[in-house]
């Protein structure tokens, strides 16, 4: 890793849920670590009356772990955003924090995304964004929701680029941080094992799960507007998806693996060319619509879970099937990639055909791990066969807890590199995509489900015949 060069992190939306819950203790962490230089300084900007002692006072509440070192690396600016004139005041406190040295400078927009624009517009008009060539780095991370359908997203990256170089956004999915997703490009480039068998002549079926227990949790304005499909699909699940299924990058710069992941957005089969039916299969927990801040007679889905294609050479005829949920009966998120049963049954067939002998599966989260199954020979007379299992756990095989997402990525922003975020590209047509599904999804029935199940029991019918079925973890 290169080594950390001083920088100014300056995150607006400061005193908010995302501050406190995921970026303080992340950068606390990479501070603690070696992994900021000792000058950096993280400047909260919001409109609490508070000074740097006051915002202080409530990281040290909401992050009781933090040490005193980190604490006097934190400053305050009381900025209204919405305000055009109050960025002067803005950039001349940050010049005036910034020491002698030029420093990086990224500004983390943790703000609701209706301030994305006003205030990259105020920090533009301040001066805050122009980077002088080979001068301090000035960048911005943006979270998600990027959009909320294909003409809003294109609006957004459009108005972008009048503001800001490609170079400069960050596009963050807090699950490309996560090491068993960044593992998944090593496993495949790394290991002669795996990749010879990473198509449709050995792969009969790859599942794809991300399951909540969880339901709306006091977000239900929120969610209702957006729905399982907006919230989880088009961003953490197609982002994985877009890694298992691409192909092997020219090298491991970020517009490589950027360009690999675009062509397998691009070749994801759209809804019009399926039978929703068929193919679609969405779901409201029961007890949703009286949740606060729910619509009472909400459509919205909580579950979804689909059925699709990835029209190229190495997928042709290959299933991908997807789901997310809320409140179903285990937190997990995995990759599941069945391999076909060998070309002649010398053993016979499995007694039942959802056993299939061999498959890979990568455990995102919990337990991040992946585990191999095959089948052996149980010891003693005749021939009996009975399935056995390689288990590799990550923080087993490393004596440690995995660091946060947020850490991994705060850190690869301060060092300029891209290769964890997401280009305009991508995030166009994962949308494009989104758009269709969202469209074929007005044909088919939304199905109830009960708290703490798999959710709807039709989603099982999206496998065919001796396909297998959702793997539960
Ligand atoms: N929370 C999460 O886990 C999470 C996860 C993924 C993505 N996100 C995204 O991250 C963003 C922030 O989420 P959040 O949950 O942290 O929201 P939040 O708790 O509502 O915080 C919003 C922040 O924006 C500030 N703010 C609002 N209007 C402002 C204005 N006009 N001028 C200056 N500051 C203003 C608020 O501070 P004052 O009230 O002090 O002004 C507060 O610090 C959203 O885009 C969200 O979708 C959040």
């Amino acid at each position: 890793m290169p080594s950390p060069q001083p920088a100014q992190v300056v995150i607006l939306g400061a005193s908010g849920d995302l501050t406190a819950r995921k970026l303080i203790p992340a950068l606390a962490a990479a501070f603690r670590q070696g992994h900021l230089h000792p000058a950096t300084q993280v400047i909260g900007v919001a409109r609490r009356p508070w000074d740097d002692d006051g915002f202080r006072e409530h990281l040290r509440c909401a992050v009781p772990s933090l040490g005193d070192e980190f604490l006097a690396r934190t400053r305050y600016v009381l900025t209204h955003l919405e305000s055009a004139e109050e960025y002067r005041a803005l950039a001349a406190r940050l010049d005036a924090l910034a020491d002698a040295a030029p420093a990086h400078r990224v500004y983390y927009l943790a703000i609701k995304p209706e301030l994305f624009l006003p205030t990259l517009r105020g920090l533009h008009g301040a001066g805050l964004l122009q980077q002088a060539v080979d001068g301090p780095r000035r960048c911005v991370v943006i979270e998600k929701p990027f959009g909320s359908d294909l003409a809003s997203a294109l609006a957004l990256n459009h108005a972008l680029r009048e503001l800001l170089d490609e170079s400069q956004i960050f596009r963050i999915d807090h699950y490309l941080g996560k090491e068993t997703v960044q593992n998944l490009l090593v496993l495949r480039f790394r290991n002669a094992l795996f990749e010879p068998l990473w198509n449709q002549k050995y792969i009969e079926l790859v599942q794809i799960t991300v399951a909540e227990t969880i339901g709306v949790e006091g977000r239900g304005a929120f969610y209702d507007g957006t729905g399982a499909v907006r919230d989880i699909l088009q961003n953490h699940l197609l982002q994985i998806l877009a890694l298992i299924a691409m192909e092997p990058p020219a090298s491991l710069a970020a517009d490589d693996i950027r360009d690999e992941k675009v062509k397998v957005l691009r070749a994801l089969r759209g809804f019009a060319a399926l039978d929703p039916r068929r193919h679609i299969v969405r779901g409201q927990y029961a007890g949703y619509r009286r949740e606060a801040g729910v619509d009472p007679q909400s459509e919205t889905e909580s579950f979804i879970a689909v059925r699709t294609y990835i029209d190229t050479w190495r997928w042709g005829g290959v299933p991908f099937l997807l789901r997310t949920g809320k409140a179903l009966a285990k937190r997990f998120t995995s990759v599941r990639l069945q391999l076909r049963m060998p070309p002649h049954a010398l053993f016979g067939a499995p007694e039942e055909c959802h056993l299939r002998p061999n498959a890979l599966t990568l455990r995102i989260q919990p337990n991040d791990g992946v585990e191999l199954d095959f089948d052996v020979k149980e010891p003693g007379p005749g021939l009996v066969i009975k399935p056995a299992k390689l288990d590799f756990d990550y923080a087993a095989r490393f004596g440690r807890a995995l660091p946060d997402a947020y850490e991994r990525l705060l850190v690869d922003v301060l060092h300029g590199d891209q290769s964890l975020f997401i280009r305009s590209d991508e995030i166009e047509h994962s949308w494009r995509w989104i758009d269709s599904l969202r469209n074929a999804m007005r044909d088919t029935p939304l199905y109830l489900y009960e708290r703490g199940s798999w959710g709807p029991f039709a989603s099982d019918d999206l496998f065919g015949p001796c396909e297998g079925r959702w793997w539960c973890g």
